[in-house]
């Protein structure tokens, strides 16, 4: 596995792979939802690229930019056992050359769930990841359903701007618990761990019924019933929203060093499903 930190030299790398280039992108700290990502590349393409970038421009919170851990010797081991064949390392200035004035703007998805309370995110995370993409050219780039707003709008924005790239989806990876894996459970405190497996089954709790029928005052109600549930369970919600039978949630809790939010989403089936799973 090469290590390359130096964007111009990755540029004449490049330039000589042949075959299906496989592209996951990621911000480091890495557990077993980005494995999975990296298992996906290496057995659908001839070569698999991985960059580590922590990108700024995606944290509304500098406390939170601060606080984002980081395990890269850890991270470049686990990327070697997987079989993957580049790990690029860029620079702020190589990502922002520009200084931020160029963007990649979406009006309407990016503004809803998660773009609510973080505004600019999504803005952040999308011209990211299209410089990334121009950088790698790969044929097809991973990305995890845990941050399903995310996946969707970069679906979109690759299909928006004629990108010649397919963008594949993965199934989120949790722990034993039930908690979906993400680099912010290690900022957990310790009592908020013991509870954060509720967020997820919460979630999946769907009180009304899911049918062809169900009108969106049910999903209103049944979405305020897990909230409540939420709320119950000492945490602070940001929002709990139903769309096209997925269920997407977002909240606050205790970290060791100030709070962390989680997101987590989870499919609902079409029939009839009651009580915690
Ligand atoms: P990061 O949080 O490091 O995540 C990198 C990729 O791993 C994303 O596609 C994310 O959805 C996926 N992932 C994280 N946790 C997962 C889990 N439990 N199961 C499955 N996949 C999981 O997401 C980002 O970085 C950044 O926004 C990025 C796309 C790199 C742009 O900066």
């Amino acid at each position: 596995m090469k290590v390359i930190e130096d964007m111009q030299h990755w540029r004449d790398v490049r330039r000589k792979i042949g075959g299906d280039v496989g592209f996951v992108p990621t911000m480091g700290a890495l557990h077993k939802g980005h494995a999975s990502l990296l298992h996906c590349s290496v057995e659908n393409n001839d070569v698999s690229v991985m960059s580590i970038y922590v990108n700024p421009t995606q944290f509304n919170d500098p406390a939170d930019l601060q606080n984002y851990p980081s395990t890269m010797k850890q991270d470049l081991q686990l990327a070697e056992s997987i079989g993957v064949d580049y790990v690029i390392l860029p620079s702020d200035h190589d990502i922002y050359p520009d200084g931020f004035r160029y963007q990649v703007i979406e009006n309407e998805f990016s503004r809803q769930l998660c773009g609510v309370n973080r505004a600019g995110h999504f803005t952040g995370v999308l011209t990211v990841v299209m410089k990334l993409l121009n950088m790698v050219k790969p044929r097809r780039a991973y990305f995890g359903k845990k941050d399903y707003q995310q996946y969707v709008l970069i679906k979109d924005m690759c299909a928006a701007f004629c990108m010649d790239v397919e963008i594949v989806g993965c199934e989120t990876v949790r722990e034993r618990d039930g908690l979906a894996m993400s680099s912010r459970n290690k900022l957990l405190s310790e009592p908020a761990r013991a509870v954060a497996h509720k967020f997820k089954q919460a979630l999946s709790c769907a009180p009304a019924k899911i049918s062809a029928d169900q009108t969106l005052a049910d999903q209103k109600m049944a979405d305020q019933l897990v909230a409540d549930r939420l709320a119950a369970y000492g945490f602070q919600v940001d929002y709990v929203e139903t769309r096209k039978h997925r269920r997407f949630g977002a909240i606050v809790v205790e970290g060791r060093n100030g709070q962390v939010r989680l997101i987590d989403n989870v499919e609902l089936e079409s029939k009839v499903i009651g009580g915690d799973q």
